[in-house]
């Protein structure tokens, strides 16, 4: 295939949000987890930059009960900017925050029964085209960002695209797990789709990291999508069923990847962000040099 042919954009972003993040309770008992800083910026800041970075404008939240808090993230301040302004204080540090009138649209997922479910939430607004998902657990930080990468895969090879990336095989069973085909560069043909492998089941330890383009007849699959694995509608099982009607890729993300979707993969994203920072990094070279002695 050549990079001529005019694919449809991806425009839409489905950003599944209904989680009730209880592996971090009690801190998540009223915050949503998508919420917790990284330093300075919530979990979803970093998804929905990553977004933009793609080219990506229109925003789908599918959330619940509990989450309204992350879509006022997204809204105008109105006695916060007043204030500040008032003062002299630059609005700069919220401009990441700020969505067009209209690109923003939340749908509910009313009763946890996957992430297959969560999706087929959005079916409507998605409607006939491409779109992307992002599971904000996943920190994806990379130059371009992981989204980028696999819009540019997009752009040459269309269809549907996951990332992936490879862990150790014992901890395969926590994640979806691709069956690889041919390899070129960067892209791997997708040849199966297991959500939660045993381990001695695994077709690879290539595991799908929380980003994906699909096409809209994924919607039409989940549709009918009966429980898989820990008895939840998943996405993967939809995304199986779609191998070999249409192209399916896997894109090898270059960049690092947090686990903030657990305790230790957040404390780990803080502090190698924070490292990074040039307003504090020193600062916290120093801390950590000094907490380690
Ligand atoms: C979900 C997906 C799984 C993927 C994982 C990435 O699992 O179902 O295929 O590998 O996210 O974090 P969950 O973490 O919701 O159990």
């Amino acid at each position: 295939m050549t990079s001529s042919v005019q694919r449809k954009p991806v425009r839409k972003a489905v950003f599944p949000v209904a989680g009730l993040g209880t592996r971090f309770l009690p801190a998540t008992k009223a915050i949503p987890k998508e919420l917790l800083p990284v330093v300075d910026r919530p979990l979803i800041q970093y998804a929905v930059d990553e977004a933009r970075e793609a080219g990506i404008e229109e925003l789908i939240f599918v959330t619940g009960r509990g989450k309204t808090a992350i879509v006022e993230h997204f809204d105008t301040a109105f006695e916060l900017e007043a204030t500040m302004g008032g003062r002299g204080k630059s609005l700069d540090v919220l401009d990441a925050t700020r969505v067009k009138p209209g690109n923003l649209v939340t749908v509910r997922q009313q009763v946890p029964l996957g992430l297959g479910h969560a999706i087929w939430c959005a079916r409507a607004i998605v409607g006939d085209e491409p779109f992307a998902i992002f599971l904000p657990d996943e920190l994806m930080i990379g130059e371009p960002g992981c989204m980028k990468q696999m819009v540019d895969a997009y752009n040459d090879v269309g269809g549907n695209l996951i990332s992936v990336l490879e862990v150790p095989r014992n901890e395969v069973s926590s994640y979806g797990v691709i069956a690889p085909g041919e390899q070129s560069g960067a892209l791997t043909e997708v040849t199966g789709l297991v959500e939660k492998p045993a381990v001695e089941d695994a077709p690879s330890n290539l595991i799908v990291s929380g980003r994906y383009i699909l096409q809209p007849e994924v919607m039409r699959t989940l549709e009918t999508q009966e429980a898989g694995a820990g008895g939840e509608i998943q996405l993967t099982d939809a995304m199986a069923k779609m191998i070999g009607t249409q192209p399916f890729h896997a894109v090898t993300f270059a960049g690092r990847r947090f686990d903030c979707g657990s305790k230790l993969g957040f404390v780990e994203a803080t502090l190698a962000l924070a490292l990074e920072r040039e307003d504090m990094g020193e600062d916290v070279r120093a801390m950590v040099t000094r907490l380690l002695g």
